[in-house]
């Protein structure tokens, strides 16, 4: 039987909640890239999710809630890290922060961690269905371990259509690209992730961001992991044009592209249709060519991504 793809009206959102109560799994739209949703605090559901994206047990999820106050049950935030949620929140921001004991959050969400990555979405209907169901949600992004990311509910259709019991059809993502995480427990903020919010917007609000070297072997995020995001085509990036045999991802204004992140060089257009442009490309090609993106801004977590997607 097909996946339901639902619109996500009160109805939609009251079924997939109980849905979620019931140990089942959501595709959820989110204003980053569509996630995979179980109930945080079931054992049993979260083991539904690693098992239905191949993700290694070590690889901790994030908590989604619906407001702050949600968030102060699951994790210890200090100063500093409220004067980011007071900036930042609801938005594409995660925050990995020391486990509350009241936390409701079980331990295989966390794999184990003492420490919780929490983040509160944008995105309306996302934190509807937070709300309605009344507890945190773990949503990894609703692909396979390591492929790219969904950034429409036809593509967590695709991807994940067998194994979960409905998909809110919240459009397609507005910034599509995931969320940044930033480990808040220090002194100083630490950057475990490039992500849709720009580094030098943390810094504005809590100076000091801490760059890790990134060990692939030991990765603090797994999302750091070096193969990641990956389409099955043979990926060459800052490419001036493309050679024999390539489809052109192009960024700017550039001749002979296949597609176009963003024709004027709007690094916020290009966030928005990367995993989609990639995944249509990578339908018919075997060999994809991308233009330059500036390192600036969005290009960091661009250039992040595509780096991750090149290394074979
Ligand atoms: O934008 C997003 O964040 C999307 C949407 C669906 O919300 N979610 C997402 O989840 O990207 P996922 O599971 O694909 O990536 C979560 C990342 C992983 O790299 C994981 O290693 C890291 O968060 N993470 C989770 N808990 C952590 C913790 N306690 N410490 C450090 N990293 C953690
Ligand atoms: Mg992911």
């Amino acid at each position: 039987m097909p996946v339901e793809i639902l619109a996500p009206d009160a109805e939609a959102i009251t079924r997939a909640a109980s849905h979620l109560r019931g140990g089942g799994l959501v595709g959820l739209p989110t204003e980053t890239v569509y996630g995979l949703a179980a109930n945080a605090a079931d054992p049993a559901a979260v083991a539904r999710i690693y098992d239905a994206k191949g993700r290694p047990r070590f690889n901790p999820l994030i908590a989604h809630v619906s407001d702050l106050k949600m968030a102060s049950r699951e994790g210890m935030f200090s100063d500093r890290a409220l004067a980011l949620v007071d900036a930042f929140w609801p938005g594409p921001l995660t925050l990995v922060v020391d486990l509350k004991e009241t936390a409701t959050t079980c331990d295989l969400a966390r794999a184990g961690l003492s420490t919780l990555a929490i983040r509160c979405p944008a995105h309306p209907v996302a934190r509807a269905l937070i709300a309605k169901v009344g507890a945190p949600l773990v949503a990894p992004s609703a692909n396979p371990s390591g492929r790219l990311s969904p950034t429409t509910a036809a593509h967590v259709a695709a991807d994940m259509g067998n194994r979960i019991d409905l998909i809110l059809d919240g459009g397609a993502c507005e910034t599509g690209l995931e969320s940044t995480i930033i480990d808040a427990r220090g002194p100083r903020p630490a950057l475990l992730r490039a992500g849709t919010l720009a580094p030098s917007d943390i810094e504005a609000v809590w100076p000091g961001l801490i760059r890790h070297e990134t060990d692939p072997d030991a990765p603090t995020a797994p999302g750091q992991l070096l193969r990641h995001y990956a389409p099955r085509a043979r990926l060459r990036l800052n490419a001036a044009a493309p050679d024999a045999g390539e489809a052109l991802l192009g960024f700017g204004p550039v001749a002979n592209a296949a597609l176009n992140l963003s024709p004027s060089g709007n690094l916020a257009e290009a966030a928005a249709n990367l995993f989609a442009m990639l995944r249509t490309l990578d339908e018919n090609n075997t060999k994809i060519a991308v233009s330059p993106i500036p390192q600036t801004g969005l290009g960091e977590a661009l250039n992040d991504r595509l780096t991750r997607a090149a290394r074979g």
